[in-house]
């Protein structure tokens, strides 16, 4: 019938582009797009800074009413073309300039691969420092904590080295495919990181001093609650959850088509949800044990964390522990970063996919080296003329942020008008599972999301507040 015509309109590739194993394999690669460096070293200090419980409210709010809806979108777009970004629009829309939402995808993925490596960089020389016992010494003060971030940070060559690392070992998962190099070592990476996070964040709330910790994270100071503080959670909802440039349209494109959509969009927007909250019970109180301010922004976890080590038992292991969780959580962030250009090459040029990555990521380490050098080294890229900021804090705000704000909107509209929201729930409805809360996902998706959005980013425009 009708349903058999539609689906031959969907040519099926004749390369082999790659298929999730299992649901389960799926649902841990996008948890761990999601979970990551935005999870673990942003969140908290985010939060610090904004009113700690109110803004986790905010934030989660934002998570249910616009994150969950958009990941339902993008999965559904991804699984019902099979193609990446661009392919899918252009299938779905033929004739028209949304293919463009696409291109912007894949250029924002790699702009952000190329600067969120250099931070993913530093938490592999942290976790060889503290290997080493660099933080082992009980007089280590935070001054002196402070000074060996500022050093780290600034030296152009190890910034560049360990960029290179970060990026060859994403290279070499990606390089592997989607069933044999992504999900399978996700299935190692994820559980681990789980494992690790729940210990260190046990040994965290049962540290001398951590009930003010966790006083300061619990007590909603809703006097912080500024309308930027609102934007911040919003910015941060999109990054954490990997939405606004075709991760999870991609990520959608390897399903079965019997796989459910709203419930694995769920289960990840919930676990990504739970990695961040849990990440604050493990940074608050240790902080507070140790009398730091929590308010100190993105140094926080690699100049207040390293003096906490030498107080504790086995501070080493916790140390070098933590930072290997970082290192994972990241990498699992990165492929998914890369797999978008990977499948743009595949699907639509005809690439290979060796060569499609090392191409790609050939180009996120040439437009990373002016962000590894933004901490020091060439003056130029620490503080750009007429701009203020370096380099790497440009990319984020461009690509980081209003390139994700400006996606997340166009998906919204694409799948509450475009495509339509009875495509996407026939897509969705396809596991045979029915499409829980659809009125709820219908209603958020064509009013609340594109009008949240759009006010949000018209109020960044208007004030001009970078972040
Ligand atoms: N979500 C990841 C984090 O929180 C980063 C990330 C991976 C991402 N893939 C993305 C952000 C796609 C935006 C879009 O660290």
């Amino acid at each position: 019938g009708i349903e058999k015509l539609m689906e031959d309109k969907v040519p099926q590739t004749t390369i082999d582009r790659g298929n999730w194993g299992s649901r389960i394999g799926f649902i841990l690669a996008a948890a761990g797009s999601a979970v990551g460096l935005g999870n673990i070293w942003r969140f908290p200090y985010v939060t610090g800074q904004n009113g700690g419980a109110a803004f986790v409210i905010i934030y989660i709010i934002f998570v249910v009413a616009i994150g969950l809806p958009v990941m339902i979108s993008e999965f559904s777009v991804g699984r019902r073309t099979r193609l990446n970004p661009v392919g899918a629009f252009r299938l779905l829309a033929p004739k028209s300039g949304w293919f463009i939402l696409g291109m912007l995808g894949v250029i924002t993925g790699i702009g952000i691969l190329s600067y969120y490596s250099v931070i993913a960089g530093w938490t592999c020389g942290y976790f060889i420092k503290t290997v080493w016992g660099q933080f082992s010494s009980t007089t280590f003060t935070s001054a002196q904590s402070e000074q060996i971030f500022t050093q780290f940070v600034s030296n152009p060559l190890s910034n560049i080295v360990y960029l290179f690392l970060f990026l060859l070992m994403t290279l070499l998962v990606v390089i592997g495919g989607v069933s044999s190099g992504i999900e399978r070592s996700v299935k190692v990476m994820m559980p681990l990181l789980v494992l690790l996070l729940l210990i260190l964040t046990l040994r965290s709330v049962t540290l001398p001093g951590a009930e003010e910790g966790l006083r300061f994270y619990l007590k909603p100071d809703f006097s912080k609650l500024t309308p930027n503080a609102i934007a911040l959670a919003l910015g941060q909802a999109l990054f954490s959850l990997s939405l606004g440039m075709g991760a999870m349209i991609t990520y959608g494109s390897y399903l079965s088509k019997n796989d459910e959509i709203v419930s694995s969009a769920a289960w990840v927007c919930l676990f990504d949800t739970l990695v961040a909250v849990l990440a604050g019970f493990l940074v608050f109180p240790a902080l507070f044990a140790m009398g730091l301010d929590p308010a100190s922004g993105p140094g926080l976890v690699f100049v207040v964390l390293p003096t906490i080590f030498p107080h504790m038992a086995f501070g080493n292991i916790f140390g070098a522990g933590f930072f290997l969780l970082l290192a994972l959580a990241a990498l699992t962030s990165t492929i998914s970063l890369l797999e978008v250009a990977v499948a743009y090459m595949v699907d639509e040029k005809k690439w290979r996919r060796v060569p499609a990555a090392i191409l790609m990521s050939a180009f996120a380490f040439i437009l990373g080296i002016p962000s590894a050098l933004s901490f020091g080294g060439i003056g130029l890229f620490t503080k750009l003329p007429g701009v203020g900021l370096g380099f790497l804090d440009l990319m984020n705000i461009l690509l980081g942020n209003y390139s994700l704000t400006i996606g997340a909107f166009f998906i919204s509209i694409f799948a509450g008008y475009k495509w339509g929201i009875h495509a996407v729930r026939s897509e969705a409805e396809n596991s045979g599972k029915g499409f829980p809360f659809f009125r709820s996902w219908s209603f958020l998706i064509r009013f609340i999301c594109p009008v949240a959005i759009f006010v949000i980013f018209a109020y960044i425009l208007i004030t001009r507040n970078y972040f």
